[in-house]
């Protein structure tokens, strides 16, 4: 800059000499040099300084094992400590780079230290305070319409929601749904909306005998054909700034026939799995599987926990069965497979750490399971978006284990230290109230975190450049 002002300040005092146009185009030379010297240092350290972070992110280290004490829960050399699908957010590294802020701004920042490991990182908040600050600015301002339905519409044990309280598996779509009805979110003034939400529940759809399983893609493209045609709101937007949640993972494919849902609307799903067609990370939303549970768990911090670690479920993947295979007998990991002879509580309640492991589908009610009962959940399961990554440092309450690390879990397991344990425990006390719902929604419950994402993504709106994208 100052070679810039420097040569104004020439050229100034020389404008009408003869000199001044041999001059001109030499400084001029100069100073574009010195620029793209500038640009090019500036931009190759910002080039380094990701692929740098890309080696770390992409290695396994198996030749390179970590020098220091391990510093989080995946302690074995094997086991790369980059499997973990989220990064860290510190201020550390990154200059305080936002919590609540964007998606995307998150990922560039990994929080390493000197000698390549992750930091200690003891917050459950990526950021607690930007979280709190969107929060209340959040829960003061975000306006949702939903598309009106009357109680004689031939559809509306579809639409409406649930006059009972949800139970069950995939609970957190109808509870979401009641609770929003009633909430402070609502305008019926779709000019104040942030959001459109369309209501339809996949769940119900599929036990209504008139739709089943193999009518849910029709009723869906008609649904959207008819509200794009009765209201103005899809057409504005393509369906960018609406959004629907499911459970249950038939949901998944669900929007074949309705593919501008897919590809534009945000879904709040539970089958969050970005290996999946039909599920787009950082646009789309991980909603958690909650069975309810009415009995509050005891004093859950003084428990005596003697199992290291337990898992009951059917073997109904090919990770299950890697599980099976290497630890049914196991006298410390308890893997049991069929019918469980005890209570379950009592099992998840009496170990240390509980096992979400892939079956089917990614996600399962497991994790809001162990949280329930205090058990530090560990979670087997590739290409989970976890639900409120954007929130919550799942680091600093779980352990996460590549499926292919199997082999190696009791090692990972025993070589975390008792204080290490009890900080992770500690957390998953402070998270539990995350994973809840309740039908008069509680600040920072399940129900306002899922609006807090939605929150997130409201201003992520694909605008319309032309009139052939719309085409169908
Ligand atoms: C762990 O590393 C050793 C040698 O580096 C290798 O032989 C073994 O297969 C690895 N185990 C896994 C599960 O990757
Ligand atoms: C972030 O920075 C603020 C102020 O510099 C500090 O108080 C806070 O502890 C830091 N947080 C983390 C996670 O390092
Ligand atoms: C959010 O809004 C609701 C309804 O106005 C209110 O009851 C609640 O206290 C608010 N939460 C916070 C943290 O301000
Ligand atoms: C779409 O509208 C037609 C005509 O009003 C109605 O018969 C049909 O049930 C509607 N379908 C859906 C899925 O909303
Ligand atoms: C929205 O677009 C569809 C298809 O292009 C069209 O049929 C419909 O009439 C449009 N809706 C409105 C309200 O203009
Ligand atoms: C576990 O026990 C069963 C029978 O009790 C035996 O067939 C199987 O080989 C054992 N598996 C391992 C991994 O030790």
């Amino acid at each position: 800059m100052a070679n810039t002002s420097l040569a104004f300040y020439y050229l100034a005092r020389h404008r009408l000499s003869f000199k001044t146009f041999f001059f001109i185009p030499t400084t001029l030379a100069l100073i574009t040099t010195l620029f793209v010297l500038f640009y090019i240092s500036s931009s190759t350290s910002h080039l380094l300084y990701f692929n740098h972070h890309h080696t770390h992110i992409l290695y396994v280290s198996s030749k390179n094992p970590p020098t220091g004490s391990p510093s989080f829960p995946v302690s074995d050399p094997n086991v790369s400590k980059h499997q973990h699908p989220f990064v860290d957010l510190s201020n550390r590294s990154g200059g305080g780079g936002g919590g609540g802020r964007s998606v995307s701004q998150r990922s560039a920042i990994v929080d390493l230290g000197s000698n390549g490991n992750y930091m200690n990182n003891n917050e459950v908040f990526h950021d607690r305070d930007i979280f709190l600050e969107d929060y209340n600015w959040m829960n003061r301002s975000f306006r949702i319409y939903i598309y009106p339905h009357k109680r004689k519409d031939p559809f509306a044990n579809v639409l409406l929601p649930v006059d009972f309280e949800p139970s069950g598996n995939y609970a957190s779509e109808s509870y979401f749904k009641k609770v929003l009805m009633k909430s402070h979110f609502i305008t019926k003034d779709p000019a104040k909306a942030d959001l459109f939400f369309l209501p339809f529940s996949i769940a119900r759809l599929r036990h209504d005998p008139r739709i089943g399983s193999p009518g849910i893609q029709d009723f869906i493209r008609d649904y959207i054909v008819n509200i794009s045609q009765k209201y103005p709101y899809w057409n504005r937007t393509n369906g960018a700034d609406h959004f629907y949640v499911a459970c249950h993972s038939i949901g998944r494919s669900a929007m074949e026939k309705a593919w501008k849902v897919k590809l534009n609307a945000i879904q709040v799903v539970c089958s969050s799995s970005y290996f999946l067609s039909g599920y787009i990370t950082h646009k789309d939303a991980s909603l958690p599987q909650i069975w309810p549970r009415k009995t509050d768990p005891p004093d859950l911090v003084s428990l005596k926990r003697k199992k290291l670690a337990f898992f009951a479920g059917a073997i109904n993947s090919p990770v299950r069965e890697k599980l099976l295979q290497l630890w049914r007998n196991d006298s410390e990991i308890y893997a049991h497979f069929g019918r469980l002879t005890t209570p379950y509580a009592d099992e998840l309640l009496g170990s240390k750490f509980c096992l979400h492991v892939k079956g089917f589908e990614v996600n399962t009610a497991r994790i809001a399971d162990s949280l329930y009962y205090g058990c530090v959940p560990v979670i087997i399961a590739n290409h989970y978006d976890l639900p409120f990554a954007d929130i919550l440092n799942w680091k600093s309450f779980s352990v996460v284990v590549a499926t292919l690390d199997i082999p190696l879990l009791k090692k990972i397991l025993k070589g975390i230290s008792s204080d290490k344990y009890l900080l992770l425990q500690r957390n998953v006390l402070k998270v539990r109230k995350h994973f809840q719902w309740h039908l008069s929604p509680v600040d920072y419950d399940a129900f306002y975190m899922v609006m807090y994402e939605l929150w997130l993504r409201r201003n992520s709106i694909r605008l319309q450049l032309s009139t052939s994208i719309d085409s169908s």
